[in-house]
């Protein structure tokens, strides 16, 4: 593992570099799966491939030429992606559908990029690999169990004889499953029922939905489903949830489907998926990691002394990068006709409304991992398997002490913590309203009675909590949201960010395609994924290179924190590493040591 990270001059140049190579191996397999798809049809060669290239460093060239700084590098971004929508299109002149594999189109996306070793289709075909993501994926923050049989996640549609159609589960029910907190759902109806309001708040409609194009295929469908998964009685399946039935659009007076309704069912869960990677993007990854840390940050540049006080020495490498890479969002990504716009569901006004909302909603004492884990009601089953649990916990604690070790030298007791003014001016500002300070609710101690003493801090515990959680959410939190993107969630066959069908009756053999996005959007998808899951840069457990003694903390005892929290990560690296080997569908190892950056920087 890296020991030290190199100075800020020279990490910013590689961070630059690895983005440019991407771009390049992007624009590459765009260029070679065009190609490949006019060879189909008797075009193509290597005039056409020289063209081709030829095309795309022109409008590189001409595109950063003619701006500079920010609008250079959002320029950058338009080679790729009109390679990417030539590839689409030529893939979709070629006709590459059939009804035997309705997937190839997809396949044919990835000329030199590799597929995806379980396959494209293995996320909604197989229903191991379709429940095992919700443990294990790139959204692992929306599974929770159902704590009573009235629970209104399955109040009125799931009956007891779903759940006896399940292998394994001949004669249980769900007062049973309830009882000995086998039940579990994915209930993604608020989420659905938030955007709409964003969307009706708004005013309206999505008016750069990027409706099919050649594809005929429709325009985007947001729906609302909730999934229901059980562990079969008296153990015996790994911990391992088994899908029961799903409700696609959430609304208990509608059919139920189950793995007996073949096509259908397989639509439905594509529709589960595209609500996990439309709530993955905006809420879990944008809003809680980007947005939630660059708002804490700024207060630490705003009060604490620079290179002086130990809570901005512990946070700012932390803060690496986050406020350009947000900066740039908003003219990238987030563009109108930026690829998330052009992805997910509902309208750019209506995305930000919704991000924004849970920006400034979310309380910061629900978003320590255990109390949420906690509120799903996961913290403590031990019978379920759940990788993001036990890595996201150790890597907490791994934190945790580390942060209690280099505080512990400049704080001895409460008084201390108490009466540090820079300190207590920080606190104030992270719970101040914005635009004047970061409008973070829920910041401070903890009363008995559970309610928060808003920007206050008095106590040693509290500090080393609220420090702990910052950076644990800008290294490990964000890298669970963040890798998976280039994996199965590139592929909008296996994650659409957006069906583009309602609800599927059940027993029809509708066609999957009437669900999936067109051949343009999902070669958006595959860039989008792959460039933001491909930027591994600056690894937690790094600090910036200081030649003074004592290292980026001056201290002895800070210089031995860090060698702790090196030894802690890679001990946790081991565990997973055993954990995974003999994993049948696929790895979870987003947390391995070397794949945990220390800051958000994409
Ligand atoms: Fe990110």
């Amino acid at each position: 593992m890296m020991t030290t990270a190199p100075t800020p001059a020279v990490a910013w140049l590689r961070w630059a570099v690895k983005v440019a190579g991407i771009y390049v191996r992007l624009a590459g397999n765009s260029v070679e799966a065009a190609i490949r798809a006019r060879a189909a049809v008797g075009g193509g060669g290597t005039a056409a491939r020289l063209r081709a290239w030829a095309s795309v460093i022109g409008v590189a060239v001409v595109a950063v030429a003619s701006g500079g700084g920010r609008t250079a590098l959002q320029k950058a971004f338009e080679p790729v992606e009109r390679a990417a929508d030539e590839a689409a299109d030529a893939l979709a002149d070629a006709g590459k559908a059939t009804a035997e594999d309705p997937y190839e189109p997809y396949r044919a996306l990835y000329a030199t990029l590799p597929v995806p070793p379980i396959g494209l289709a293995a996320a909604i075909e197989s229903d191991e690999v379709f429940a095992r993501l919700r443990v294990a994926g790139p959204n692992p923050m929306i599974l929770s169990r159902v704590r009573a049989a009235d629970d209104e996640a399955v109040a009125g549609w799931l009956t007891d004889a779903h759940l006896r159609a399940a292998a394994g589960c001949g004669g249980d029910s769900i007062a049973a499953a309830v009882a000995d907190h086998r039940l579990y759902v994915a209930d993604y109806r608020g989420f659905a029922a938030a955007l709409r309001a964003s969307s009706e708040a708004t005013g309206g409609t999505d008016d750069l939905d990027m409706a099919g194009g050649a594809d005929g295929r429709g325009a985007e469908v947001l729906l609302g489903p909730v999934a229901a998964f059980a562990l079969p009685p008296g153990g015996g399946s790994d911990g391992r949830l088994q899908p029961i039935a799903i409700l696609p659009d959430g609304e208990p007076s509608t059919p139920a489907l189950t793995p007996a309704d073949g096509t259908a069912w397989t639509a439905a869960k594509a529709i589960v998926n595209a609500a996990d990677g439309a709530h993955h993007e905006l809420d879990t990854h944008l809003a809680r990691t980007h947005l939630f840390v660059n708002l804490a940050m700024g207060c630490t540049s705003r009060r604490l002394s620079a290179m002086h006080h130990p809570v901005w020495r512990l946070l700012t490498p932390h803060a690496d990068g986050t406020a350009f890479i947000n900066n740039l969002t908003p003219h990238t990504l987030l563009a109108r006709g930026g690829d998330v716009h052009l992805l997910l569901p509902a309208s750019r006004a209506a995305q930000v409304n919704y991000v924004g909302g849970i920006v400034t909603g979310a309380r910061f004492n629900d978003r320590f991992p255990r109390t949420e884990l906690a509120a799903r009601g996961l913290l403590h089953e031990d019978a379920l398997s759940y990788p993001y649990r036990e890595d996201a916990l150790a890597m907490y604690d791994a934190i945790h002490t580390f942060v209690a070790d280099v505080l512990g030298e400049y704080y001895t007791s409460d008084a201390d913590v108490g009466g540090d003014p820079e300190l207590a001016a920080w606190a104030a500002d992270i719970s101040a309203p914005a635009p004047g300070g970061a409008g973070l609710a829920g910041f401070g101690e903890l009363r008995p009675d559970g309610s928060t003493e808003e920007g206050i801090i008095r106590t040693f515990a509290y500090l080393v909590k609220a420090v702990t959680l910052l950076i644990w959410t800008a290294s490990a939190q964000h890298a669970a949201a963040n890798f998976p993107q280039a994996d199965l969630m590139a592929c909008a066959a296996a994650y659409p960010l957006a069906v583009r069908e309602g609800a599927p009756t059940p027993g029809a053999a509708t066609p999957i395609t009437q669900w999936l996005p067109p051949l343009r959007v999902a070669a958006r998808q595959l860039f989008l994924g792959n460039l933001l899951g491909g930027v591994v840069h600056l690894p937690l457990g790094s600090y910036p290179l200081t030649p003074l003694p004592g290292g980026w903390f001056r201290s002895a005892r800070g210089a031995a924190a860090v060698s702790d929290l090196r030894r802690r990560l890679d001990d946790i690296d081991a565990r997973i590493g055993l954990r995974e080997a003999g994993e049948q569908w696929f790895k979870y190892e987003y947390l391995r040591a070397d794949r945990v950056p220390r800051s958000i920087n994409i």
